[in-house]
């Protein structure tokens, strides 16, 4: 709403996927979701299916759309620059090329198993909270092994695309990478730094800071970075004619991100393990374990997007456009601190809403109790009660 400069010179490019998305993913979604939540009573078995593939989808394909947009302005394509009154315009000039730029596959593979990844990691958590503290039925226990295959499934994988994926990005928004590597000297054999912390408060929001206490593990940086060559060189960002994002959110969050998949990889393969052994219900710990870590792949999401977005200050079109020149003219700090509360304000509202709707429907719908007999009602289910 505070971008009105951008709006008018992204708008070419932007209109396209944004009316798909509204148009092929939204009614979608919208008109089967109502059947997904309200409907389980009342329409057939497999129409109740039906709807919860076709929500699905919807998000899947509002997914595509809305990552076309995002990856674009990361890696903008297929466009030639005009100016409209005085203003510069993108102009599209080869949709093809723009939509299917550079960054979108890597975007939508990472994104749509990071989302599959942080569903299952839920569901396996909810699940194991009504194992570990014996509340379980067939249900939970089937729950937890179909989220924990999911996991063991998806958890390594994000971690070996987001290896692939850094060096797509070391290659196209080298500023970016070297942000999540905190690295301000262009130099060779760089080594992973495990944790960077200035030695100088008023350091803490500099961009630039270089008194830094280090922990590295030597040459891992370099062998990331260029796929197997310890002694490759990083281009440091003090070399970059770009200004530098802020290093300190990008090299945390980055960090956060990376230190969680594996948490994630070590839960699958715990889990793994005690089911191969025939144990899933009995490790305590594991259980745990899952119940604490169940919200953490949402919240790895919400990294993730931080590592993307803030890295590519200060660009709001990498290369094209500041993030500074797209913000409306005139715009004052009251005007944007207003909206952005009121942003802040609706979504608080609809997460809390998103809560408590998920909380009813998992004690509510989902048998708390042994699993008490199935009314077969001509294809619609009766719910069993909940004992809490
Ligand atoms: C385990 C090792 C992981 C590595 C090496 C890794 C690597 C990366 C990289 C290089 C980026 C791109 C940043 C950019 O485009 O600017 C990224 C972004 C992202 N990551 Fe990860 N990641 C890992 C784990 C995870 C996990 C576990 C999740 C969530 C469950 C996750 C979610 C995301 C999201 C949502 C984004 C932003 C969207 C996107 O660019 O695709 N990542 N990650």
């Amino acid at each position: 709403t505070n971008f009105a400069a951008f709006s008018t010179t992204a708008g070419e490019l932007f209109g396209g996927p944004l009316a798909l998305e509204g148009m092929m993913a939204f009614m979608l979604e919208a008109t089967f979701l109502g059947i997904f939540v309200f409907g389980r009573e009342r329409v057939s078995d497999r129409l109740y299916m039906i709807s919860s593939v076709f929500v699905g989808l919807g998000t899947w394909l509002s997914a595509i759309w809305i990552l076309i947009a995002n990856s674009w302005m990361q890696t903008p394509r297929g466009y030639e620059m005009v100016t409209e009154n005085g203003q510069p315009v993108v102009m599209l000039v080869d949709p093809i090329a723009a939509y299917a730029n550079p960054r979108f596959p890597w975007m939508f593979v990472h994104m749509q198993n990071a989302a599959v990844l942080s569903v299952a990691l839920f569901m396996t958590g909810v699940a194991a909270y009504y194992v570990w503290t014996n509340r379980d039925t067939e249900f939970w226990r089937k729950t937890m092994k179909i989220g924990l295959a999911v996991l063991l499934v998806t958890a390594p994988l994000q971690a070996i695309h987001g290896d692939a994926y850094g060096r797509h990005v070391s290659e196209t928004q080298p500023q970016k990478f070297a942000a999540m590597e905190a690295q301000y000297e262009t130099d060779s054999g760089v080594g992973l730094k495990l944790l960077a912390v200035p030695t100088e408060i008023e350091d803490i929001t500099d961009p630039h800071a270089e008194d830094l206490f280090v922990i590295e593990v030597p040459f891992v940086a370099s062998l990331l970075a260029s796929g197997g060559d310890p002694g490759a060189t990083i281009t440091g960002l003090n070399d970059m004619e770009s200004e530098a994002p802020p290093v300190a959110i990008v090299f945390w969050a980055f960090r956060a991100m990376v230190g969680l998949g594996f948490w994630f990889i070590l839960l699958a393969f715990w889990g793994g393990y005690r089911w191969l052994r025939g144990e899933l219900f009995e490790d305590d710990l594991l259980a745990k374990a899952l119940v604490g870590s169940s919200v953490l792949g949402i919240l790895t999401v919400e990294l993730g997007w931080i590592v993307t977005e803030v890295g590519r200050q200060p660009w709001v079109i990498q290369g094209i456009m500041k993030t500074s020149d797209g913000v409306s003219p005139g715009l004052t700090g009251t005007e944007a601190f207003i909206t952005l509360a009121g942003f802040v304000g609706v979504y608080t509202g609809l997460l809390v809403l998103y809560w408590y709707v998920v909380i009813r429907l998992i004690r509510e719908e989902a048998p708390t109790a042994p699993a008490a007999p199935r009314t077969d009602t001509g294809g619609s289910r009766e719910v069993v009660p909940s004992d809490d």
